[in-house]
């Protein structure tokens, strides 16, 4: 059976709610408000299609993609071909990822840290992003907003459509409660797409998640000792964590001093 990361064109159409460019100029923006001088290297970390950090090269940055996937791999560097971006893309681990440079960005999109299922994985994933941070630096990690695992209304599974070029995806992702002694959960994938002239095709797959709450972060990033917290926002607007409009949690870390 094909998951949702063996089919990274889907993946990617499935993930069409974004608006990418926009939240690229909110990294950006935080870059030139909380890091100084304008980013001109950029490593993307879990990067599936690697949009976002395609999206910076087109900015004129110097762009990395790391994913640990092939087909992922793949998909980003013909994507990037396609598009005439330079993009280098490294197929590597991101809890022991090792390249021979640091970055004025490093970015984590997407939730990608809950498939690290173990508290020394997330760490050693912190201490890796701490290691490719070039002098005043930033890392910007994306994760889902903790009520949505554990508010009192937990929005545990979503539905949306998406449609691109002609081509409709109608997608559910989620569904299974987290284990409560593991934070772990099955999320439940299913997306059907249909597209002009072809029967419509259902992909079908179960993506283990790892909830990973804001203190849980917390302590992670003193155990990891590497990496200092300067802002925290609800999303690529300007909301805050604990707003009611918040639905993602992203965390601004840089270098500790
Ligand atoms: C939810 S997708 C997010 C992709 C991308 N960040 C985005 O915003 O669309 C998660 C990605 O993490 C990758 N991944 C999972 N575990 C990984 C690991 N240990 N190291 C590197 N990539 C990993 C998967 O291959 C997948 O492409």
């Amino acid at each position: 059976m094909t998951g949702i990361y063996d089919d990274p064109w889907a993946y990617e159409l499935a993930c069409a709610f974004r608006d990418v460019p926009a939240e690229v100029d909110a990294v950006l923006g935080w870059c030139a408000g909380l890091g100084g001088a304008a980013p001109r290297t950029v490593l993307e970390l879990a990067a599936g299609p690697a949009e976002h950090a395609r999206a910076f090269a087109r900015r004129g940055l110097t762009a990395t993609a790391l994913d640990l996937h092939p087909a992922m791999c793949a998909y980003a560097a013909r994507c990037a071909s396609d598009d005439g971006v330079a993009l280098e893309v490294v197929r590597d681990d991101m809890t022991t990822f090792a390249l021979d440079r640091r970055f004025d960005v490093v970015v984590t999109m997407l939730d990608s840290t809950s498939h690290l299922m173990t508290l020394d994985a997330f760490t050693a994933h912190l201490t890796r992003a701490a290691a490719h941070l070039a002098p005043g630096g930033l890392y910007v990690l994306e994760m889902s907003h903790p009520r949505d695992r554990i508010g009192a209304e937990p929005s545990v599974a979503t539905e949306w459509t998406v449609e691109r070029g002609g081509v409709r995806a109608a997608v559910r992702w989620g569904g299974e409660p987290l284990d409560p002694v593991t934070q772990v959960a099955d999320d439940r994938v299913v997306m059907t797409i249909e597209e002009p002239g072809a029967a419509p095709r259902t992909i079908r797959d179960l993506v283990p998640y790892r909830f990973w709450s804001a203190t849980e972060l917390d302590a992670a990033l003193r155990l990891c000792g590497e990496l200092e917290k300067v802002a925290q926002y609800g999303d690529f607007g300007p909301v805050a964590l604990d707003d009611p409009e918040a639905w993602r949690m992203i965390t601004v870390l840089r270098a500790a001093r």
